[in-house]
């Protein structure tokens, strides 16, 4: 599983989310005080960019038309089944966030 360094932790706003590429992926990430997610950056409502939302009580909320996904589980909130984004583990490594990628979420 690949990992890349997607951002510097100390230039994250809490409470924002970002657009990254880890590879070729496209990934949103979010700051929530000392912590840091990486979501899958497609909104499954109409294809939202996620990484140009907020976050609001631990979920991660679409800046179009305000689905809201938990920042942990990528599931959507409130829950339609097991609807949900993909999720990343992500680790801060010295000030950068590095975000590690299935090798099957990297295309071909
Ligand atoms: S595209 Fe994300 S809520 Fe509509």
């Amino acid at each position: 599983m690949p990992d890349f360094p997607v951002a510097r932790f100390h230039a994250l706003k809490d409470g924002e989310g970002r657009i990254v590429h880890a590879g070729d992926l496209e990934v949103a990430l979010f700051r929530d005080g000392d912590r840091v997610y990486a979501l899958g950056n497609t909104c499954l409502h109409t294809g939202g960019a996620l990484g140009e939302g907020f976050v609001i009580d631990g979920c991660a909320v679409c800046p179009w038309h305000g689905w809201q996904y938990d920042l942990a589980s990528g599931r959507r909130r409130p829950g339609i089944g097991d609807l949900g984004v993909p999720t990343y583990a992500t680790r801060v490594e010295a000030d950068e966030v590095v975000v590690t990628v299935p090798d099957d979420a990297m295309g071909s």
